[in-house]
């Protein structure tokens, strides 16, 4: 008898659509149901999944179609075709976004980097809850670092995983965490992979894709703690297995890919040479856009030089900042890795301080374009931050640009960030002034007020794992 092992999740929420996501143990179809009855006596079955099979690690997705815009639904994800039981209420819901472009103003979570170490692990998840149900949270983004594949101590199959059948026990260990997976249930979620969902600051070597790297002070850690040689380097294989299993847990869920990635026979990202495709995607919700960068699959780091969005991905972000410049008067631009916040001490330069010339270029075409209202919004460097970054706009305006980041939900934080800030170094930035920096474990909420129709505002704020305000910013 196949048994849901994990899920559900409510992934690519929109206006009028939803994905219902879970795992099971065997094959199985999903059933979606919908009702309006907290106990699903009305339910409807709307949508069934394709087959679950071993070649997606029994993960699937009933995708739902025809729903009507901000409007309250329970829902079910059953194994078989028979109506979900009345007695098993209340059910979870979850309200459907305002119609594009309308001016509805909302609040949403995000955050990055979970390593459960240990029983109360995920409190943090729980303390989202919480704030969902009192401040009516309509989603969260996951930045990144949702796993830790390479965290052998932790990662509960006491080495770096390397195998599909790895990657996927580490997400079963992580996500079967009991506030998380309970957020999940009842708060619509978007994700994006970072580094740790492959291995610890990986990049390819090759602008061909062909051969992956991880950096010399992992390989030289690893080699004298005698890993065995698959742990200690980076084969194309090792990437296609992680990157399948991102998508089984995280992609399969999330909006349509804007450019996808071409598949091989065995149904796993090809990578060949040139190809335009990235795990990028956009979504509206009333009058915000939103853009996810995919600031990991495509980056390049070789003698040859270095990229981190690769030149397709730039074509499609630039196409979509002129698309939305009028139509949305809020855009947020999710970063995995900071854009704006640069340290004095950063060996690593794994984040956009890596990339100047790229993050020069993204910060000139806002400024050549005048483009505002935009928020980037970062993960990744294990503290929180907001810091306000003014663009030499036309005419010499200011133009401001914030960048709110948050991170970890969960795992050791980081006292660099917040002693070796230094602004960032670039013609099209006239000043930067950070409001705050914390390195402690938080989660960030966003809410976004069109109450004032002339000029939306858009507030940060930032809690810890026990729901203790820690800073707040307007942006
Ligand atoms: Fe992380």
């Amino acid at each position: 008898m196949s048994e849901l092992v994990l899920g559900p999740i409510i992934g690519g929420l929109s206006s009028n659509s939803v994905n219902l996501w879970g795992r099971t143990n065997s094959s199985a179809r999903l059933h979606a149901w919908i009702g309006q009855q907290p106990d699903m006596s009305d339910a409807q079955l709307v949508a069934t999944s394709p087959p679950l099979t071993a070649e997606t690690g029994f993960a699937g997705v009933a995708p739902v179609q025809g729903l009507a815009p901000n409007t309250h639904y329970h829902y079910a994800l059953t194994l078989t075709n028979a109506p979900p039981n009345p007695n098993q209420s209340p059910f979870p819901k979850f309200t459907t976004f305002p119609a594009e472009n309308e001016q509805t103003s909302f609040t949403f979570a995000f955050g990055s980097c979970f390593l459960p170490k240990g029983k109360s692990s995920d409190l943090i998840f729980k303390t989202i809850d919480e704030r969902r149900q009192r401040d009516d949270l309509r989603f969260i983004l996951m930045l990144g670092d949702q796993i830790y594949a390479d965290a052998r101590k932790h990662n509960s199959i006491g080495k770096i995983a390397t195998t599909l059948s790895d990657y996927r026990q580490v997400y079963a260990h992580v996500w079967t965490s009991p506030n998380l997976r309970h957020l999940l249930q009842n708060l619509p979620a978007f994700m994006i992979l970072d580094d740790h969902e492959v291995d610890d600051d990986w990049t390819w070597k090759d602008y061909d894709r062909t051969q992956a790297q991880i950096p010399i002070w992992n390989r030289v850690m690893r080699a004298l703690r005698l890993r065995p040689s698959q742990e200690r380097t980076l084969p194309l294989e090792r990437v296609q297995n992680a990157l399948q299993v991102y998508w089984e847990h995280q992609g399969m869920h999330a909006p349509s890919m804007i450019s996808p990635l071409s598949l091989d026979t065995n149904g796993q990202y090809a990578l060949p040479p040139g190809d335009p495709g990235s795990l990028a995607y956009a979504f509206t919700f009333g009058a915000a856009a939103f853009f996810v960068l995919d600031t990991r699959t495509m980056r390049v780091k070789s003698w040859r030089g270095r990229s981190i969005l690769g030149k397709a991905q730039w074509k499609v972000l630039e196409d979509w900042l002129l698309a939305v410049k009028d139509r949305f008067p809020v855009k947020f631009i999710i970063s995995s890795s900071s854009l704006l916040y640069d340290l004095w001490v950063d060996l690593a330069r794994d984040r956009w301080s890596g990339f100047p010339k790229e993050r020069h270029r993204f910060l000139h075409f806002l400024a050549a374009n005048d483009i505002g209202g935009v928020y980037v919004l970062a993960g990744d460097l294990h503290s929180t931050h907001a810091v306000r970054t003014d663009l030499y706009g036309p005419q010499g305006r200011s133009l401001p640009l914030w960048e709110f980041c948050s991170s970890p939900f969960r795992q050791n934080t980081n006292w660099l960030s917040s002693r070796t800030f230094r602004p960032i170094r670039s013609g099209a930035v006239k000043e930067q002034i950070p409001a705050f920096v914390l390195s402690k474990e938080n989660f960030g909420q966003v809410r976004v007020n069109f109450e004032d129709t002339a000029a939306p505002s858009v507030h940060f704020e930032v809690y810890n794992r026990r729901g203790k305000l820690l800073a707040a910013v307007e942006g």
